[in-house]
């Protein structure tokens, strides 16, 4: 997931004729095969023999509902697929099948426009899972934390207005030249009260979620940002006006953008580009992200993608892998904390954060979910 295309092998030679597509979906070493209107094979690639245990003379002759349960929830991605013409993806499906015995398989349907009915279904096991499994890392990550932000809340907040008040009272009676001492106690208890309170949102409070406007929020978060730490940097916005509210909470949205455009805006000013540096702000309709609950069978629609990206340094690599844990950071005053809240907040909305970075372009991508028809359905 971290750095990609960065390591991409470039090697010059005469330009040969392209190899026809079949070799090269053969060559390919994920699984890749086509099903007829009725689900019948029409193609496998060698990779997909494997999946699948069998060979493609044997396949061809076959349905896929010889290999699977009528139950299987690849024929609800199929038909969807069929239905609304459209490519869907399912994170986390398993096949539990007596010919068939996988987990954690990300299945990528595609209409194939050239014959009607026709799907072609790509598989993998591998990078989707791991996202997933970064995205439960990331949340064990936030948690670590819950306790002791309920307990520094606690804690700390009341004595803390106390040593304020104190301070507050004797800078009316003390001498000029102590007065700076006094100012310095009170600035410095607000400096902790504010990192407490950024702790308190890791509590495990049930969120309140409702309609939000995705743009309102990003247009609140734009203002803020070029009005104080992003003041220089141009913020560019491809928005997709038709799309529906997320179902979640406003408050937190905009605390999650915001850290996302202050880490941006701080990428840029670091990296010494900020005479050409970017933000941009990206919303858009994905039709097929869904993302399985775990411990059930449900599945949740993720549709709502929101994408900040920058043209900065990058993500050191020594980070990439800790980026969402409590206290990661690279910079001398940074507390670490932006990317845990981030994550925290947008797992307890059921969301997904999906990274890609190298140098030049960083982008994180929030994918959300929409209000429900019954938001008493929702998690
Ligand atoms: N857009 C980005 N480009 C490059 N590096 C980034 C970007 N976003 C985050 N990082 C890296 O991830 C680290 C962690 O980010 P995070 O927001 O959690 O903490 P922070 O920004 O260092 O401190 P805080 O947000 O608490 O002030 C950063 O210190 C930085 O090294
Ligand atoms: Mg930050």
């Amino acid at each position: 997931m971290s750095n990609r295309s960065m390591f991409a092998v470039v090697t010059r030679s005469e330009p040969r004729p392209m190899p026809d597509s079949m070799a090269i979906l053969s060559a390919l070493a994920v699984p890749v095969l086509v099903l007829a209107y009725d689900n019948t094979f029409r193609f496998v690639n060698q990779a997909a023999e494997q999946f699948l245990g069998l060979s493609s003379s044997q396949l061809l002759a076959m349905r896929m509902s010889d290999l699977l349960t009528p139950d299987s929830p690849l024929f609800a991605l199929l038909a969807q697929v069929r239905d609304a013409d459209v490519t869907i993806s399912d994170h986390a499906m398993s096949f539990d099948s007596p010919r068939l015995r996988k987990h954690s398989i990300t299945v990528q349907g595609s209409p194939l426009h050239e014959e009607s009915g026709c799907v072609v279904l790509v598989m993998q096991d591998a990078s989707a899972a791991r996202t997933l499994d970064r995205q439960l890392t990331f949340r064990s990550a936030a948690r670590s934390v819950t306790g002791m932000a309920a307990i520094l809340a606690h804690e700390v907040k009341n004595p803390l207005s106390g040593i304020r008040g104190a301070a507050q009272l004797l800078e009316a009676s003390v001498s000029e030249a102590d007065q700076e001492l006094t100012v310095l106690i009170r600035e410095e208890a607000d400096r902790i009260r504010d990192l407490v309170e950024r702790m308190e949102i890791f509590g495990e409070k049930p969120i309140e979620r409702g309609p939000v406007n995705i743009h309102r929020v990003l247009e609140r978060v734009r203002l803020l940002a070029q009005a104080g730490f992003a003041a220089r940097i141009p913020v560019r916005e491809i928005y997709d006006p038709s799309l529906p509210s997320v179902f979640g909470n406003r408050d937190q949205l905009v605390q999650v953008i915001l850290n996302l455009v202050k880490n941006a805006a701080e990428a840029i000013a670091s990296g010494g580009s900020l005479a050409n540096g970017e933000i941009i702000l990206i919303t858009a309709y994905q039709h097929g992200m869904r993302l399985a609950i775990s411990g059930t069978d449900q599945r949740m629609h993720l549709p709502l993608v929101v994408t900040v990206r920058d043209n900065g340094p990058g993500i050191p690599d020594d980070i990439m892998p800790h980026l969402f844990d409590p206290f990661v950071t690279s910079k001398p005053t940074g507390s670490g904390l932006g990317l845990a809240l981030v994550a925290k907040i947008i797992s307890d909305h059921g969301g997904l954060v999906e990274v890609d970075s190298r140098p030049g372009r960083t982008e994180f991508r929030l994918h959300l979910p929409m209000l429900p028809d019954d938001p008493a359905d929702a998690l």
